[in-house]
């Protein structure tokens, strides 16, 4: 497994990293999450992704276990804030009231005295950005937090964070965690080359589009069971990809992964890799032989050849509208 510097920071993280969205505490039996983050250990990954929303709390209770008795050193444990855990109005967003009740119950789930990444999962439109960027630097003056960053923030966005934090002496924003992968592009226009000047680095998330880049799902046939796009809570986030024109182009990347030595996944995975703001692509799993196949994609090289055979292909399904950036107008 190689590592890279998270954006111009001096922390380095495993360049794909391990996250558990819709399966731990959802989707996957306690069991093989735990068998999951093993693979992943025994990988050489390094850097694990949650949030305190993902599976209403209970993906970061099984994290901690998962983690609980691994050298801490060797550990860097991200997380995130904004979304809602509780009924409350003051249960989501990101006032300093709950980012900082938040990261506590975040580090008492996670079972460590420290979080290396804490991640504004939205852009807050109802808090002044200047309250969220002091209660972030008060928790990383305490010690709780690390290292700073936010997720699917518009380039905008990210920039009047930089301004401010550097106005007012606060610490500064490190990675960003946005889709991406080789149909959803949209950060490529705007974010990347503002992160690119900022030295904040990209931490990406559904690398493999889900499981769609595996090839998995056939045009014209039923999704496999045990699948995600067959898991109640998991269908609704991958619908939009499964159309008979993505699944058809799918199948037609298999001769340029097979060229490359690769698997679909690992294709997909490296894919992602090949972008040199990209500090770490966040893989999830069902089970650890996903783990296990797809941390092949680590220090892979595809030709310039391969990328354009890939664009030809794909062609008009690419996604790349900076505008499909976006949080929501008010607190969800
Ligand atoms: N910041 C954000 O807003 C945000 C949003 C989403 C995700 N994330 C982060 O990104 C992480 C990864 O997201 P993701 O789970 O969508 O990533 P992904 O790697 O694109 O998709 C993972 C899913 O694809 C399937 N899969 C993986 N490897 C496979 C293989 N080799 N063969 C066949 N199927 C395979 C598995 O689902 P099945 O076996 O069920 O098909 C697995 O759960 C999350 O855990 C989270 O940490 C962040």
């Amino acid at each position: 497994m190689e590592h890279r510097h998270l954006g111009r920071s001096g922390l380095k993280v495993s360049e794909i990293a391990y996250g558990n969205w819709l399966t731990h505490g959802s989707q996957v039996e306690e069991e093989a999450a735990l068998a999951c983050v093993a693979a992943a250990l025994d990988e050489g990954i390094t850097t694990f992704d949650t949030a305190d929303v993902y599976a209403l709390t209970k993906a970061e209770e099984v994290m901690g276990k998962a983690l609980h008795g691994i050298r801490r050193e060797s550990l860097e444990i991200c997380t995130k804030v904004f979304w809602p855990t509780g009924g409350g109005p003051n249960d989501r967003g990101l006032s300093r009231k709950h980012i900082m009740e938040s990261a506590h119950n975040s580090l008492r789930r996670l079972q460590t005295d420290y979080i290396d990444l804490y991640q504004a999962h939205r852009y807050d439109h109802e808090t002044p950005l200047e309250e969220t960027l002091r209660a972030f630097d008060d928790l990383v003056r305490q010690g709780k937090v690390l290292y700073i960053g936010v997720s699917e923030w518009r380039a905008e966005e990210i920039a009047a964070a930089v301004k401010i934090a550097g106005q007012l002496g606060l610490d500064r924003i490190v990675s960003n965690q946005p889709q991406y992968n080789m149909i959803w592009r949209v950060i490529e226009s705007d974010v990347i080359p503002l992160c690119e000047r900022e030295g904040i680095g990209q931490i990406v998330w559904s690398p493999i589009a889900q499981g769609v880049l595996t090839g998995k799902y056939l045009p014209g046939a039923a999704p496999p069971d045990g699948s995600r796009a067959t898991d109640e809570r998991g269908s609704g986030f991958i619908t939009h990809f499964l159309t008979e024109e993505i699944l058809a182009k799918v199948q037609q990347l298999r001769p340029a992964a097979e060229q490359a030595g690769l698997t679909l996944a690992q294709l997909a995975v490296a894919w992602t890799l090949q972008n040199p703001n990209v500090s770490a692509a966040i893989i999830g799993a069902t089970r650890p032989e996903q783990v296990r196949e797809n941390v092949r994609a680590s220090g892979v090289t595809l030709s310039a050849e391969t990328m354009t055979e890939l664009d030809k292909i794909l062609g008009d399904s690419v996604v790349t509208d900076p505008a499909y950036t976006s949080s929501p107008r008010s607190r969800p």
